[in-house]
């Protein structure tokens, strides 16, 4: 059995991929690791977890050299709003670390996992039906490190063979650890304020159309790729793949069918606004499908339905402990 690594296994996707391959790989062929000394409960009691400094390179080399590492999920990074705010810090973290991963990669020699997202494209890449190659011209600083980062991933994988997969996520929606400080944020955002108070002050204008996906499909891409025979990959890195694409009104709409009395304004932020202006509405993922099988699982409503039921139950039992704690 393979041992995994997770690089930034503290954020919004590296909670849930953990207890994920956990399942898949077995608890202790699964090693955690971040920055931040206590993550989530699940994650710090289902198996090993290492505190590491993505940006600590030596640590890095250590860890992986002594664990045996055989593959490597790549998840620290900075989302795009946070990158717009300190641009250095974008490039240092985003890029600074996913270089030094693969150098180690290519003298330890292992498999690599490396998300892009919808962020690699800019205002001149055709809106609809993205196709998996076109112009990629971001003008947003994450973006920037997400092309440069696919490429550098493309460059290891021609010259030294180095086995690096990767998807361009679109905005994922979760409910167990919160995403920060990206565009799409908004869309998990207004699930939360819609139970809690049945309004949502949006960022976004409502007709903003943008690639989304919810987590179980997430999960389940990034694994499928990783599991796919060599030979079926055609791009290899930088996979095209959504399950949805919607905007703040059509979002609201799904949630009323939850929640009739939910209303949606809005305060438009200028600085993500223009991002998600920037990027597809809707991509076209043909090369996943075709090439190791891609087909997400959960529509709009579906999603709806889930994240209203489990946030829902969880705010209840929340309420419940603290009334005990009280009483
Ligand atoms: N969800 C990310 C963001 O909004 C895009 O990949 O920054």
């Amino acid at each position: 059995m393979d041992k995994i690594l997770i690089i930034g296994a503290g954020g919004q996707i590296g909670t849930e991929l953990t207890v994920y391959l956990r399942n898949i790989y077995g608890s202790n062929n699964v090693i955690a690791s971040d920055i931040r000394a206590t993550l989530h409960p699940e994650l710090m009691e289902g198996g090993p977890f290492i505190r590491m400094d993505a940006m600590d390179s030596r640590q890095v080399y250590q860890v992986i050299q002594k664990e045996k590492v055989d593959q490597v999920y790549f998840l620290a990074a900075i989302l795009s709003a946070v990158c717009e705010k300190n641009p250095e810090m974008a490039w240092d973290i985003n890029m600074g670390c996913l270089n030094s991963v693969l150098r180690i990669a290519n003298e330890l020699k292992f498999k690599m996992f490396v998300p892009s997202s919808i962020g690699a494209f800019g205002d001149s890449t055709p809106k609809r039906k993205t196709p998996q190659l076109t112009i990629q011209r971001p003008n947003s600083i994450y973006g920037v490190t997400k092309v440069a980062g696919e490429l550098l991933c493309d460059y290891y994988h021609a010259r030294y063979g180095i086995d690096v997969r990767g998807l361009r996520f679109p905005g994922i929606i979760s409910n167990l650890v919160p995403p920060g400080g990206g565009t799409t944020d908004y869309a998990v955002d207004i699930y939360h304020k819609a139970l809690r108070c049945q309004r949502y002050t949006c960022y976004l204008r409502g007709d903003t159309y943008l690639d989304m996906m919810y987590m179980p499909d997430a999960l389940k891409a990034a694994a499928t790729l990783m599991e796919a025979g060599h030979d079926k990959l055609r791009f290899h890195n930088a996979y095209n793949v959504s399950a949805m694409s919607f905007c703040p009104e059509m979002i609201a709409a799904s949630i009323r069918k939850h929640i009739p009395a939910f209303t949606l304004d809005f305060a438009i932020d200028p600085v993500r606004q223009c991002i998600a202006d920037s990027w597809p509405d809707s991509m076209d993922d043909s090369a996943a499908r075709e090439d190791w099988g891609w087909s997400p699982e959960y529509d709009l409503d579906m999603m709806s339905k889930d994240m209203i039921t489990v946030l829902r139950e969880r705010f209840r039992r929340k309420e419940h402990e603290e009334a005990e704690l009280l009483s």
